[in-house]
């Protein structure tokens, strides 16, 4: 057997590799996706560089070793978990901010720089990184990258790939690419960057960005609405849209997210409070003083039980605190928590919540919905008490999951909006594509990794037999 960490160890130094015996290696073989399968990497690689991440890669091509590239390991769907047998290629030490212009409007970063940090560097010159990932205080850039992260303010302005310009990207076998401009338009030849943003480290490493940025909203407002039912945020929400509403934020969260979150909330919800919307403009301050007048009196005509505004930063972070605290809240209160990211056209937002009740009613699970109004983009999240290593928890969870995707494809919607296929998901990827468009996607990305060494089993099914006769 290849001993790789000792092979990357003599090749990096000791201080680069975790290796077998090492008490945090468990650690690389866990991320945030639910109901995973473990398996502790052969060794975890810290890479410090764009050379490191290629020698590697070369090493691993070399010896036939699966690579699996992971940020900080926030992943939901399990993108960046080790395949047996394989290693684990973290970027977590490759934090630089290399370069920030304000005239070009540009960032230049490593792939571990934190979300969050590169937020507040360039909102301290006045710019604007606006994806905002729910775990962008450890989620980090490369992985949004890798993801094709979005976020609430993508209703407004898009999810990551709009704002990555260029990359660098070590491949397979150790060649470096580097792809992509910095400059605000460009069409010259094939956009390949685009084709790398939501690849999930199958088709490569990402060791540098050029990300986009703008100018910095002069202002923000949020508002919260609490209404009695689903059928008024609904009604609600579509109203405003169709009045040419341009919210940055337009969020919505069910009945059983709002009770679990109103014993830690500070807000005082509503006894009978059934859904919840949350709402954030940004612009010049006279325009936004009119939207926020639209929306409370729109939402007060619609029968919102409460309307709450905020201008100041700590007054809008008070508004946010009960959306941010939903999914915390349900990870303590339940032992399995199975959160789908499922996108539906918006004018279906209310069918859906309504079909994964009955889902619930039909299983015995216990649910909550939350997530991106704006964009369609639903979190179910499915919920037991029961032991997560029970295999047959797991197969009824998964069955569940399976109906819910069925409800979603039968609206005409996605199985992923926002954090990716990874391995949870990627039998599911049938009830969507077809196995035309699947196979496709197979040559893809043996093109960029014709060994099949760089993150396999990920994303893409295996082919079913017939195909691959
Ligand atoms: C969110 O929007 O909150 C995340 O994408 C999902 C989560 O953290 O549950
Ligand atoms: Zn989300």
């Amino acid at each position: 057997m290849t001993d790789i960490a000792g092979i990357l160890e003599r090749e990096l130094g000791s201080a680069a590799v975790i290796g077998p015996g090492h008490e945090r290696l468990d650690d690389y073989g866990r991320d945030e996706s639910p109901l995973p399968e473990f398996h502790p990497p052969a060794c975890a690689v810290l890479v410090e560089s764009t050379e490191q991440a290629a020698a590697v890669l070369r090493i691993c091509k070399e010896r036939a070793v699966p690579v699996s590239p992971r940020g900080a390991g926030s992943g939901m769907c399990g993108g960046a978990l080790p395949v047996p047998g394989g290693i684990v290629l973290s970027t977590e030490r490759m934090t630089k901010i290399k370069e920030i212009d304000a005239g070009d409007l540009v960032a230049v970063v490593e792939p571990g720089v934190v979300t969050g940090v590169l937020q507040e560097a360039v909102e301290a010159q006045h710019m604007f990184y606006p994806p905002d990932p729910a775990s962008l205080a450890f989620c980090s850039i490369g992985g949004n990258a890798a993801t094709n992260a979005g976020g609430p303010r993508a209703f407004k302005y898009g999810v990551t790939r709009e704002y990555i310009l260029g990359l660098e990207v070590a491949l397979m076998g150790g060649e470096v690419l580097r792809c992509g401009r910095r400059t605000a338009k460009g069409v010259t030849g094939y956009d390949l960057v685009a084709g790398f943003v939501g690849t999930e480290g199958t088709f490569g490493v990402i060791t540098e960005l050029v990300v986009k940025l703008l100018p910095n909203p002069p202002a923000a407002a949020t508002v919260l609405a609490v209404f009695a039912d689903m059928a008024g945020a609904g009604a609600a929400i579509s109203a405003l849209l169709r009045e040419g509403l341009r919210p940055r934020v337009l969020e919505i969260a069910d009945k059983s997210s709002i009770d679990h979150v109103r014993p830690k909330s500070r807000y005082r919800f509503p006894a009978n409070a059934g859904a919840v919307v949350l709402l954030e403009v940004d612009g010049e301050p006279d325009a936004m003083a009119l939207m926020m007048e639209k929306i409370g009196v729109r939402c007060d005509d619609l029968g919102a039980l409460d309307v709450l505004a905020a201008h100041e930063p700590a007054d809008r972070r008070a508004l946010w605190e009960a959306r941010r605290l939903i999914s915390p809240s349900l990870k303590e209160a339940y032992r399995v928590k199975v959160n789908e990211d499922i996108c539906v056209p918006r004018g279906r937002i209310v069918e859906m919540i309504a079909r994964v009740q009955q889902v619930s009613l039909e299983t015995g699970i216990d649910t909550a919905v939350f997530g991106h109004a704006g964009d369609g983009n639903l979190h179910v999240n499915l919920l037991s008490h029961d032991d997560p290593d029970d295999p047959a928890v797991r197969t009824k969870m998964w069955a569940a999951a399976e109906r819910v995707f069925a409800h979603t494809i039968a609206l005409g919607g996605t199985l992923s909006g926002e954090h990716g296929i990874g391995t949870t998901k990627r039998d599911y990827m049938r009830m969507e594509q077809s196995e035309q468009v699947l196979e496709w996607q197979r040559r893809w990305k043996l093109m960029w990794d014709p060994s099949n060494l760089m993150n396999p089993g990920k994303k893409i099914p295996a082919r079913t037999k017939a195909c691959s006769e």
